[in-house]
């Protein structure tokens, strides 16, 4: 039954990174979580409350795994576009630490960094590997696709990456037209990916394609990369964990890098990961007061939107045209027709 729950409070707390304020609980659900908690309470003491109200609420934070520092329980931010979320807070899912500085300025090698690594990495699980800094390299001269092609074999063989992919499973590197106008950037592999060995091929992948034809263009035109070039590790039966700061900053330079063979015109952070990790750990924090606006990415224009599973699972008709209109502005920055149709979707 553990189990079971804390893969429920993952998968509660990946929405809310996600954007997601409050989901819907039938009484039944409720019941059974109440049931559950009681049970948990009864082996480790007071810790979460379940109100009647039908939302999940939490004044005093059970830590899921009793080994470790206790979590403090916080509030959904105010400061993010003034809402505070009725619904659900959970568990340690304290707000990112503010922005410790934008990405460096755009440099001749990759991976130069003064992040901290090691065992005591900041929210790196204990059965995560170490993760080293990464050794900065340079790319080769030569065309995009043997550049590429250089950096794929990198990674591909890369010890520390190699050594996070679970067995029978694949790294991911990104896909799509070396030529490409916009550089689609999300967060990391799911399961699918991982099996693929592609980014954005399950049920995010899928919308993300939708969306990118809605724009008038096939998957293959545009560039899709992560920031993550593994599935992070987790210990559930299913779902996805966000990366932690030096996991991101290990697979940092590949994105990178990708971005300065393609030389897109414009990047799309998809999600407050991808924001994180091009504009600086804690810059994701806030998304939805930040989705539409424009940053520069070493003199790249790069707008922030939403992810799509965010729209997955908070597709109301709002949402998805906030999304839609920051694809318009895409379209309009990388000088793409925009039809008087394309213009009113999801109005
Ligand atoms: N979500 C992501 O951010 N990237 C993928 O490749 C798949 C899902």
């Amino acid at each position: 039954m553990r189990t079971e729950l804390l893969a429920v409070v993952d998968e509660l707390k990946r929405l809310r990174e996600e954007g997601v304020g409050s989901v819907a609980v039938s009484q039944e659900a409720l019941d059974g979580l109440r049931a559950a908690v009681a049970a948990r309470q009864a082996e480790t003491g007071p810790a979460i409350e379940v109100p009647a109200s039908g939302g999940i609420s939490e004044d005093a934070a059970p830590s899921p795994a009793p080994a470790r520092a206790p979590r403090r329980a916080y509030s959904e931010p105010s400061t993010d576009s003034g809402e505070r979320a009725t619904g659900i807070v959970l568990p340690g899912t304290e707000p990112a630490a503010p922005a410790k500085k934008a990405a460096p300025a755009a440099s001749p090698a990759f991976g130069r960094s003064s992040q901290a690594a090691g065992p005591s990495a900041p929210g790196l699980p204990d059965f995560v590997k170490p993760i080293p800094a990464p050794t900065p390299f340079t790319l080769p001269g030569g065309d995009k696709q043997s550049r590429w092609d250089w950096l794929k074999d990198k990674v591909m063989n890369d010890p520390v990456c190699r050594e996070h992919v679970k067995p029978g499973k694949k790294l991911v590197l990104g896909v799509g037209s070396l030529d490409a106008d916009i550089f689609f950037c999300g967060e990391a592999p799911g399961a699918d990916e991982e099996t693929q060995g592609e980014p954005f091929v399950g049920a995010a992948g899928q919308l993300l394609t939708k969306i990118i034809s809605a724009m008038g263009l096939k998957r293959e035109q545009v560039y899709i990369g992560n920031i993550m070039n593994w599935r992070p590790e987790h210990d559930k039966p299913f779902g996805n964990r966000k990366p932690v700061e030096v996991e991101m900053a290990y697979c940092l330079p590949h994105l990178k890098a990708q971005i300065e063979i393609v030389q897109p015109k414009v990047i799309v952070a998809l999600g407050s990961t991808a924001v994180d990790g091009l504009f600086g750990y804690g810059q994701g924090a806030g998304i939805r007061r930040k989705r539409g606006s424009w940053r520069d990415f070493n003199g790249i224009p790069a707008i922030i939107t939403f992810h799509p599973s965010y729209l997955l699972h908070q597709g109301s008709p709002q949402v998805k045209r906030q999304v839609w209109e920051d694809m318009l502005a895409v379209m309009d920055k990388t000088g793409m027709p925009i039809s008087d149709k394309q213009r009113g979707y999801f109005q």
